[in-house]
């Protein structure tokens, strides 16, 4: 293995241990608890996992958790009614409607109703317009991209300039991070499936950030030398010498790319623990500008 692994998860952990001592600070001086309200709509197994980890994660925080699950035959006015009660709520300093929602309803409209004040997922329309234009701050900065963007400016003191390639246009990974390489002054370009010669603008990234949900996709000879590899991708692949038949793999061949890569993030223990580390510190400051 030639690059530096890039360990997500002990990074987490100190932003983790700092949220805590300043949740502990704030209360010592009289000031609220932080509060988070995740809603869940309907049964998606990968979901469920990862609001219990958001729920656990804030417990450790000293960080207060309300789950509100809704059936998948929840109506659009049932999910909009209790977006409402939780923007009133004054425990509540963070609202964060897990993805994706059940076919039928409307997306937009949910995200589009919670309190900007409280949209620690940053997925509100206002909070990615202003992350889109120049000049103009959102409030939240959507987790998993800041958190990928904290790993890359651990590495890479100077982003401005560089070419940074992302493979993935999502609303929740790829589009955003794009955002903010541009943001951070970065060459950037966008990949998707309808991208012409593909592993040929890969290997023009001196960051390439993986966010497609294709189990291993990018090869070690897609790779610039010394490129940061950033692997956002959670996928599971059958293995029936694991106990639960499945292992996860990222959207990067990690063993070819390793050999390739100047520094690489590890799946599971890489990008994942940040997206929470992310939360945790949005919703902090949700309660602080509660505070104002
Ligand atoms: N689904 C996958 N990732 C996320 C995330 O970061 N936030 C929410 N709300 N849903 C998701």
């Amino acid at each position: 293995m030639t690059a530096e692994l890039l360990d997500g998860k002990s990074i987490a952990e100190d932003i983790r241990s700092k949220v805590k001592i300043e949740v502990e600070n704030r209360v010592k001086k009289g000031k609220s608890v932080p509060g988070l309200a995740t809603l869940l709509v309907g049964e998606n197994p990968a979901s469920q996992v990862y609001v219990r980890s958001k729920h656990k994660a804030c417990q450790e925080a000293g960080i207060l958790s309300f789950g509100y699950d809704l059936p998948a035959t929840a109506s659009q006015e049932d999910v909009e009614n209790l977006v409402k009660q939780l923007n009133q709520d004054p425990k509540i300093h963070g609202i964060l409607v897990q993805l994706p929602l059940p076919s039928g309803l409307d997306e937009e409209r949910v995200l589009n109703m919670i309190s900007i004040e409280k949209d620690v997922d940053g997925f509100h329309p206002l909070n990615i317009g202003r992350l889109a234009q120049k000049g103009r701050d959102p409030l939240f900065i959507p987790c998993t991209p800041a958190g990928t963007m904290y790993l890359i400016e651990k590495v890479m003191p100077k982003i401005e300039g560089k070419n940074a390639v992302v493979l993935g246009r999502s609303n929740i990974v790829g589009m955003p991070v794009a955002l903010l390489l541009v943001r951070a002054n970065a060459t950037v370009t966008i990949c998707h499936s309808r991208t012409k010669n593909l592993p040929e603008v890969i290997r023009q990234a001196d960051i390439l950030v993986a966010a497609v949900g294709k189990p291993e996709m990018v090869k070690g000879d897609w790779v610039k030398p010394g490129a940061v590899v950033i692997d956002v991708g959670i996928n599971r692949v059958d293995d029936p010498t694991q106990k639960r038949g499945y292992r996860l793999v990222g959207d990067v061949d990690f063993d070819e790319v390793k050999e390739v890569a100047g520094v690489i993030t590890p799946v599971p223990g890489g990008v994942g623990p940040m997206t929470i580390a992310m939360l945790l510190t949005n919703t902090l400051r949700a309660a602080e500008l509660a505070d104002k």
